[in-house]
């Protein structure tokens, strides 16, 4: 939310929009994930729709349509007020200019694709790393001296974590081992065009400090009665059948 709306949520603070939008994104996976037989047969869509998904996307878009299109106007009333090195990608859509200008209606389509395309698919990568890293002690203890190297005042950031090679390895073993691929391929979307992720470098960045911030302030071990389990389950992406329960050991000598 922070880098796409340039907003971080505060959840006693913004319990209401965090608990829309949560509820949102939800029902946009829920609705994404359905079988949809107007996918195949769309004239279908006039007398049969069990799941209800024609209806259940007539409502979705002006609540999204609301949330974002709030969020823009709240971009363009303080646009003076906002320095260039805190520009989010609201920001950045809105000072597209001439042929390159967007509609208000494709500024929602592509932010809200940008928030939903970018939230499981960083949390899932994290939740596949940690589980991999509580089945692997040793490789945890490794990663763990190389964060200890790195880290400068005790705390990590962005810059320091960018460059270390045994984290990097971390990372893309985890995703050549548990790919992301996401499920969905419409009618229209024909076999050999090739989707790309327009987050990637995003999402590896946000993910690779997440990891080293966990593992750098916390030894994860098994949870004895939920124990590590690597089966998978196609949804959207790529996700853990049993959600990873681990427990967190507040490490020696790191401050918090
Ligand atoms: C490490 C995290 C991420 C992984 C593993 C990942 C993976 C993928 C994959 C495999 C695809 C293409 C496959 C398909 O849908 O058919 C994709 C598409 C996409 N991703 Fe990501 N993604 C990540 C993070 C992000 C982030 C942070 C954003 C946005 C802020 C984002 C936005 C998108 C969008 C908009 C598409 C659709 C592109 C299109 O339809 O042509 N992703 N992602």
């Amino acid at each position: 939310m922070g880098s796409v709306f340039g907003k971080r949520y505060d959840p006693a603070r913004d319990a209401e929009e965090l608990e829309e939008l949560r509820d949102m994104v939800n029902e946009g996976f829920d609705l994404l994930s359905a079988f949809n037989w107007c996918d195949y047969l769309p004239w279908l869509n006039y007398f049969y729709d069990p799941f209800r998904i024609h209806e259940r996307c007539l409502k979705l878009v002006p609540r999204v349509r609301k949330l974002v299109a709030g969020i823009i106007e709240d971009h363009r009333l303080n646009k003076s007020r906002r320095k260039c090195d805190s520009c989010d990608f609201v920001d950045v859509l809105l000072s597209l200019d001439g042929e390159e200008k967007l509609e208000e209606d494709d500024m929602v389509a592509v932010l809200w694709e940008m928030i939903f395309r970018g939230t499981d698919t960083t949390a899932l990568l994290t939740e596949w790393i940690m589980a991999e890293l509580v089945l692997h002690p040793e490789i945890q203890e490794k990663l763990q001296r190389e964060l200890d190297g790195a880290a400068k005042d005790g705390n990590l950031t962005d810059s320091e974590v960018a460059n270390l090679p045994y984290l990097k390895a971390v990372v893309k073993e985890t995703l050549r081992v548990h790919p992301q691929a996401h499920s969905f391929r419409g009618p229209g979307c024909p076999r050999q065009t090739r989707r790309i992720c327009p987050g990637k470098n995003l999402g590896l960045v946000t993910v690779t400090l997440w990891v080293a911030k966990l593992v750098h302030q916390f030894q994860w071990v098994q949870d004895l009665a939920n124990p590590v389990d690597l089966s998978e389950v196609l949804r959207l992406s790529c996700e853990m059948k049993k959600p990873l329960q681990a427990v967190a050991l507040q490490r020696t000598g790191v401050s918090t």
